[in-house]
């Protein structure tokens, strides 16, 4: 690894400095941050090749008086100047996993260091790290007399927009991310009107003019503008309010169950406020920002750490072809007193099927719901130890599964739900892992479907951040991977966890099984939002696209072509990557299954071909330490043509490509599961262009001839 870091220091007089002003170039000086302190209030802007995006922003916190903490001054408008620090940093890093091999982490970074003006004892720093892509801050309050233990009540970040951008958005809320994202004028945000409330039993909304982060905008000048957080550690979410009359979009942190903000000990210091900026679509996609802002690994031997595909008992329960409970009751009765509903879906049976089906095609793991006692009365309830997490019901052979599992050669993968109740999660976890290790589980899928235990703490809180990644630690510590459901939304920690793979934190695919479903243009909209934290569990390759199948009531159906379902192998990143659709489903189609056994989840390189948010996105990846490259295309509700050009192809070199396109006549609410596979040799020097469906797409393996 190169590493370069020049440091200046700049030690000034307070005095000196009292109206001064500093502009912090990014390394090729295509972005630019500027800072200063006015009658000593500190704010920023930021610069795209010398245009405006952040206008002059205040910065600071208020901060909660106790009967402990008396006559503390606002850190926000009474501050000098004590002195400057600088440095330059350009060196590369190798991720665990990823989306390419090498990661270059190149940025010019300022200290600001700032003492309040009356006590001259309070102390506060601003780090600004200014990158050719865009610009993270973050506060820091150095150790100090007066300011151990405090409270936060507010933090007063302002990100001042330059006009009535057009946002992707989803509403603010203390508990839930599952939203269907709208696009929208800042001005038009009507947070309110996400009207989804009984879909998500869970949420807390805040109010109309309130959005979530990652904030994704396209500005009226036409740049791309991205606002979200990187390193969120001790520290609540930040959601955005937006001010319509002059495009001011405020910090408003989520609270604790006494309504204060964040508890810190100094030192200490808060997550990365991030603005990702370009003119193009692309960069945005490409973007590393967020993750070179965290910290390196925190786990040395991460040899146990493997990407991988897999099946579950999980989408039969969703369809309602079968239950989670062993009763098929949820009337809240005691399992060990009810009888088999002969709809249990976590059967040792059925759980073989799905065995024999991954051992069969290249899938590497099985993950099983509902196959712990408890389902017949976990939904809703706000109570705690509903679940143990190690007594399966009496149909699910944990032996005999672990058994034959292992005699197949495939990875079983655990499910803990914790219902929101994670006082019990917290105290079982450990006896929750030992029993993974003893039945041979490298992995756990979590959830926190529910109000939260304990109770007026929220999903995205500073209690429950600090839970989830004490999930990761004591998982990392069983050589256990993790994946959550329903956690707050990732922001690059999977850097300094690498065990921690994925999250869902947003609306996944699953409500499309159950609910009015995604828009066709979500997963166009997801990469440039969510999915710039990290990645996530969308559980993509529904093939039985129509569900009366299950249920002739049943009118719901996936927002999709099944074309589009492989392409979201490559335009949904993940290293852990569910082929979601039942056995008998695939079996149906295996000519087009064949792209979900090919396609790698881990990559040495990746390509934003072309991508506009809400409209198509196709991407370009390289399979990890092999030849072959994997590209999606997808397209909104909008038929298009992709032209993908094959450039990126080793030069010289053939290749098999083979398509898997939407069929003719294809759209995805009347014709969605027609396909069409063709095959033909490329090289570097082809092009292909293939025609997108409304609501479809494409998938091509490219196969290098040896
Ligand atoms: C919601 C999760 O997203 C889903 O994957 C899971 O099946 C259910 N909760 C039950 O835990
Ligand atoms: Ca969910």
């Amino acid at each position: 690894m190169k590493k370069v870091i020049v440091i200046f220091f700049l030690f000034v007089s307070a005095i000196a400095l009292k109206a001064q002003t500093y502009i912090i170039t990014s390394p090729r000086s295509i972005v630019k941050a500027e800072f200063s302190l006015k009658r000593g209030h500190p704010e920023y802007q930021v610069y795209f090749k010398d245009k405006a995006v952040i206008k002059s922003s205040s910065m600071g916190f208020e901060l909660k008086e106790s009967p402990s903490l008396k006559d503390l001054p606002p850190m926000k408008d009474n501050f000098l100047l004590s002195s400057v620090d600088s440095s330059l940093v350009n060196e590369t890093w190798q991720p665990v996993w990823g989306e390419v091999k090498i990661i270059r982490n190149n940025y010019r970074q300022y200290i600001f260091h700032l003492i309040e003006k009356d006590d001259q004892q309070t102390k506060l720093d601003i780090v600004f790290r200014v990158f050719d892509d865009g610009v993270g801050f973050r506060y820091e309050f150095p150790a100090q007399k007066n300011l151990t233990v405090f409270v936060i009540s507010d933090e007063l970040t302002q990100f001042h927009v330059t006009g009535n951008h057009k946002a992707f958005w989803i509403p603010g809320d203390y508990d839930s991310n599952e939203f269907q994202p709208v696009t929208s004028s800042l001005s038009e945000v009507d947070a309110a009107s996400g009207k989804d409330v009984n879909e998500i039993a869970f949420k807390t909304p805040i109010n109309a003019n309130t959005v979530q982060t990652p904030l994704m905008m396209k500005t009226t000048d036409g740049l791309y503008l991205n606002i979200h957080e990187a390193a969120l550690v001790d520290y609540p979410a930040m959601n955005l309010s937006i001010n319509k009359s002059n495009y001011v979009l405020s910090s408003t942190l989520v609270p604790d169950a006494l309504g204060s903000k964040a508890y810190l000990i100094a030192p200490a210091k808060t997550p990365w406020r991030t603005i990702i900026v370009s003119d193009k679509a692309t960069d945005i996609l490409a973007s590393k920002m967020i993750l070179n802002l965290n910290e390196p690994s925190k786990i040395k031997n991460t040899s146990w750490i493997k990407p991988m595909k897999f099946v579950g008992v999980w989408w039969e329960m969703h369809v309602g072809k079968s239950t989670w409970d062993y009763a098929g009751t949820q009337d809240g009765s005691n399992a060990k007193d009810l009888k088999p509903s002969g709809r249990h879906g976590a059967t040792t049976k059925n759980v073989k099927r799905y065995i024999d089906f991954a051992a069969k095609n290249k899938i590497d793991g099985v993950l099983v719901e509902g196959w712990n006692t408890g389902w017949e009365d976990w939904f809703g309830k706000w109570k705690e130890n509903v679940f143990d997490f190690v007594t399966p019901y009496p149909d699910f052979d944990v032996k005999e599964i672990q058994r034959y599992a292992a005699s197949k050669n495939v990875k079983m993968i655990m499910h803990n739900e914790t219902s929101g109740a994670v006082t019990s999660y917290e105290r079982q976890m450990d006896t929750a892992y030992r029993f993974m290790k003893k039945f041979g589980y490298p992995a756990v899928k979590t959830g926190y479907v529910g109000r939260i235990i304990p109770r007026g703490e929220h999903h995205d809180g500073q209690w429950m951040v600090n839970h989830y990644i004490r999930v990761a630690e004591k998982t990392a510590s069983y050589n256990i991977m993790v994946d959550m459901h329903e956690p707050v939304r990732p922001t690059g920690l999977q850097r300094t966890y690498p065990n921690w793979l994925a999250c869902e934190a947003a609306r996944g695919n699953e409500f499309n099984a159950w609910s009015k479903g995604n828009n066709p243009d979500h997963e166009t909209i997801l990469p440039f939002t969510r999915l710039m934290g990290g990645p996530m569990d969308y559980t993509p390759g529904i093939f039985q696209i129509k569900l009366d199948v299950y249920d002739p009531k049943k009118t719901e159906q996936v927002h999709t072509t099944l074309a589009k379902q492989l392409a979201l192998y490559i335009t949904m990143y993940s290293p852990l990557q569910m082929a979601a659709d039942l056995p008998e489903n695939y079996e149906a189609h295996m000519d087009a299954f064949q792209f979900i056994k090919d396609v790698a989840v881990d990559w040495d390189d990746t390509k934003i071909i072309e991508a506009e948010p809400g409209d198509y996105i196709t991407i370009a990846r390289k399979a990890k330490g092999k030849s072959d490259w994997f590209v999606g295309s997808i397209t909104d509700e909008n038929k298009r043509e992709a032209n993908i050009n094959l450039n990126f192809l080793d030069k010289g070199k053939k290749y098999m490509a083979t398509i898997y396109a939407d069929g003719k006549d294809a759209d995805w609410k009347n014709n969605p599961m027609v396909y069409l596979i063709t095959r033909q040799t490329v090289d570097s020097k082809s092009a292909l262009s293939v025609n997108l469906a409304p609501g479809g797409g494409c998938a091509i393996s490219l196969i290098q001839i040896k």
